[in-house]
Protein backbone atom coordinates (compact mmCIF):
# COMPACT_ATOMS: atom_id res chain seq x y z
CA UNK A 1 0.00 0.00 0.00
CA UNK A 2 1.31 3.12 -0.60
CA UNK A 3 -0.12 6.69 0.47
CA UNK A 4 -0.98 9.00 -1.87
CA UNK A 5 -3.12 12.78 -1.04
CA UNK A 6 -5.97 13.60 -3.17
CA UNK A 7 -6.74 17.54 -2.99
CA UNK A 8 -10.04 18.90 -4.17
CA UNK A 9 -10.69 22.41 -5.15
CA UNK A 10 -11.97 23.49 -1.87
CA UNK A 11 -8.40 22.47 -0.19
CA UNK A 12 -10.29 19.72 1.52
CA UNK A 13 -7.62 16.66 1.37
CA UNK A 14 -8.51 12.99 1.51
CA UNK A 15 -5.28 10.15 1.69
CA UNK A 16 -5.81 6.84 1.10
CA UNK A 17 -3.93 3.77 0.95
CA UNK A 18 -3.59 2.77 -2.21
CA UNK A 19 -2.92 -0.59 -3.77
CA UNK A 20 0.09 -0.84 -6.43
CA UNK A 21 -0.62 -2.51 -9.61
CA UNK A 22 -3.43 -0.81 -10.63
CA UNK A 23 -4.24 2.65 -11.68
CA UNK A 24 -4.76 6.12 -9.30
CA UNK A 25 -8.60 5.82 -10.84
CA UNK A 26 -9.26 1.91 -9.42
CA UNK A 27 -8.03 3.22 -6.16
CA UNK A 28 -9.57 6.51 -5.96
CA UNK A 29 -13.15 4.79 -6.90
CA UNK A 30 -11.90 2.09 -4.46
CA UNK A 31 -11.87 4.68 -1.84
CA UNK A 32 -14.48 6.91 -2.48
CA UNK A 33 -12.80 10.17 -3.87
CA UNK A 34 -15.72 11.91 -5.15
CA UNK A 35 -14.19 14.18 -7.56
CA UNK A 36 -12.82 10.90 -9.42
CA UNK A 37 -16.04 9.91 -11.85
CA UNK A 38 -14.45 7.85 -13.99
CA UNK A 39 -17.75 7.02 -15.88
CA UNK A 40 -15.72 5.20 -19.10
CA UNK A 41 -14.51 2.86 -16.55
CA UNK A 42 -10.81 3.80 -17.39
CA UNK A 43 -11.03 3.57 -21.07
CA UNK A 44 -9.16 7.08 -21.38
CA UNK A 45 -12.48 8.49 -23.04
CA UNK A 46 -14.40 10.57 -20.34
CA UNK A 47 -12.01 12.30 -18.85
CA UNK A 48 -13.88 12.76 -16.03
CA UNK A 49 -10.46 10.95 -13.94
CA UNK A 50 -8.34 13.94 -14.66
CA UNK A 51 -6.03 14.72 -11.66
CA UNK A 52 -3.26 17.65 -11.86
CA UNK A 53 0.03 16.06 -10.50
CA UNK A 54 2.04 18.55 -8.05
CA UNK A 55 5.24 19.92 -9.64
CA UNK A 56 7.82 17.90 -7.77
CA UNK A 57 5.85 14.61 -8.78
CA UNK A 58 5.45 14.89 -12.86
CA UNK A 59 9.00 13.33 -13.31
CA UNK A 60 7.98 10.24 -11.61
CA UNK A 61 4.46 10.12 -12.74
CA UNK A 62 5.39 10.26 -16.35
CA UNK A 63 4.18 12.90 -19.04
CA UNK A 64 0.69 13.22 -20.78
CA UNK A 65 0.87 9.79 -22.89
CA UNK A 66 -0.46 9.09 -26.12
CA UNK A 67 -3.83 7.82 -25.60
CA UNK A 68 -4.69 10.39 -23.11
CA UNK A 69 -3.84 13.26 -25.28
CA UNK A 70 -7.49 13.50 -27.17
CA UNK A 71 -9.37 13.36 -24.15
CA UNK A 72 -6.63 15.65 -22.17
CA UNK A 73 -6.98 18.26 -25.38
CA UNK A 74 -11.06 18.00 -25.49
CA UNK A 75 -11.30 18.73 -22.03
CA UNK A 76 -9.71 21.88 -22.10
CA UNK A 77 -7.95 21.89 -19.43
CA UNK A 78 -4.34 23.15 -19.88
CA UNK A 79 -2.74 22.55 -16.11
CA UNK A 80 0.45 21.51 -16.70
CA UNK A 81 0.55 18.81 -14.31
CA UNK A 82 -2.83 17.08 -15.93
CA UNK A 83 -3.03 13.82 -16.77
CA UNK A 84 -5.66 10.38 -16.52
CA UNK A 85 -5.27 8.95 -13.47
CA UNK A 86 -6.75 5.70 -15.32
CA UNK A 87 -3.23 6.16 -17.28
CA UNK A 88 -1.44 6.01 -14.00
CA UNK A 89 0.00 2.38 -12.66
CA UNK A 90 0.37 2.96 -9.30
CA UNK A 91 3.75 1.86 -7.92
CA UNK A 92 5.69 1.44 -4.79
CA UNK A 93 7.54 4.70 -6.15
CA UNK A 94 4.35 7.08 -5.71
CA UNK A 95 4.18 7.24 -1.74
CA UNK A 96 3.46 10.46 -1.08
CA UNK A 97 2.40 11.66 -4.07
CA UNK A 98 -0.14 14.50 -3.92
CA UNK A 99 -2.36 14.96 -6.79
CA UNK A 100 -5.29 18.06 -7.05
CA UNK A 101 -8.88 17.65 -8.55
CA UNK A 102 -9.96 20.23 -11.38
CA UNK A 103 -12.74 22.80 -10.44
CA UNK A 104 -14.74 20.64 -13.11
CA UNK A 105 -15.05 17.63 -11.31
CA UNK A 106 -16.00 19.25 -8.29
S1 LIG B 1 -11.79 6.86 -16.48
FE1 LIG B 1 -12.48 7.80 -18.27
S2 LIG B 1 -10.77 8.84 -19.03
FE2 LIG B 1 -10.05 7.88 -17.22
Amino acid sequence: MVAIRFIAVDGSAQTIDATVGISLMENAVANGVEAIEAICGGNAYCGTCRVHVEPEWRKITGPITEIEEPMIEASGDTDPGVRLSCQIEVTEALEGLVVHTPESQS
